[in-house]
């Protein structure tokens, strides 16, 4: 069984909602929200009242779907990684408590597939001895482990949903592997949007966790602490739905990538 490849391989009604191109989308996002509130306000934002109550309907119908037999048992097609590491980064095993929260954060869980992953940092052109890696919505921790076999000086995960905040740290505690370069892994559970940046050379991975208010409150921590420290900085954005955000800022160029992910450095 071959996992799904991204999240735009989700359900085609719940990928095309949740990927609502920046074009459409209407100025003046609320700044001061975060979380599922932060989630809501954007929706109802870009999709006006009754547009956000058929997403809010559709997304909800395909969450039951989901708990049918047949899809239950798909979405098990990401668990190779699991047996291979004896961990458990699997979406499938997410409790229906934690996917209805996911439902208003709008936020779903969705590992990194393994070969993507190391197709992504083996494309950086940098040795990154000395540099942490940040995943800013990092779930169950898959990519912490995967990114602890490279030279990392440090690694960290920051996740807002408490129940896939402890399967990364279990994951962490678990994790053992003989290639293994990076032994100093994090997992902290916080809002992505309020994490202060170490001062250290940055690889920063995305992967769709935000919506736009929260992509650009992220951005602009981003920009200020690379502004106050200047240092290499990476952004790779996965499944870069919200491309045009990064694209525009005039701290980032954009410095290679696919149609799956998105790579910008910093000027
Ligand atoms: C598509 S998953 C990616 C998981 C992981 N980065 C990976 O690649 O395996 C997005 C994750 O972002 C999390 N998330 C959503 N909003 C967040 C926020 N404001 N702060 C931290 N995490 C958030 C979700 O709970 C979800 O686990």
């Amino acid at each position: 069984m071959r996992l799904r490849r991204d999240a735009a391989k989700l359900s085609p009604r719940v990928a095309r909602s949740y990927y609502l191109p920046v074009a459409q989308r209407r100025p003046q996002p609320n700044r001061n929200k975060s979380g599922a509130l932060a989630w809501i306000s954007d929706t109802v934002r870009r999709r006006g009242l009754f547009g956000a109550l058929r997403h809010y309907a559709a997304a909800a119908v395909e969450l039951l779907r989901d708990l049918t037999p047949a899809r239950r048992q798909s979405r098990y097609g990401d668990i190779d990684y699991d047996f291979e590491h004896n961990v458990d980064s699997t979406w499938a095993t997410v409790s229906l408590r934690t996917r209805l929260r996911e439902l208003l954060s709008g936020g779903q869980y969705q590992p990194s597939e393994p070969e993507l992953f190391h197709e992504i940092l083996n494309s950086l052109p940098v040795a990154v001895d000395g540099f942490t890696f940040i995943d800013l919505g990092s779930g169950k921790g898959r990519t912490l482990l995967m990114a602890s076999e490279y030279p990392f000086r440090k690694i960290v995960g920051v996740e807002l949903i408490a129940e896939l905040h402890r399967a990364a740290e279990e994951n962490i505690r678990l994790y053992r592997s003989a290639t293994q370069r990076c032994s100093q892994i994090e997992a902290v559970c916080a809002d992505a949007c309020e994490f202060v940046l170490p001062a250290t050379p940055l690889v920063l991975y995305l992967f769709h966790p935000l919506p736009e208010v929260g992509l650009q409150r992220v951005l602009r921590n981003l920009e200020r602490s690379l502004e106050q420290s200047p240092r290499p900085g990476w952004i790779v954005y996965h499944n870069p739905a919200m491309d045009s955000i990064l694209g525009a800022s005039r701290a980032l160029v954009r410095a290679g990538g696919t149609e799956q992910y998105s790579v910008f450095k910093n000027l």
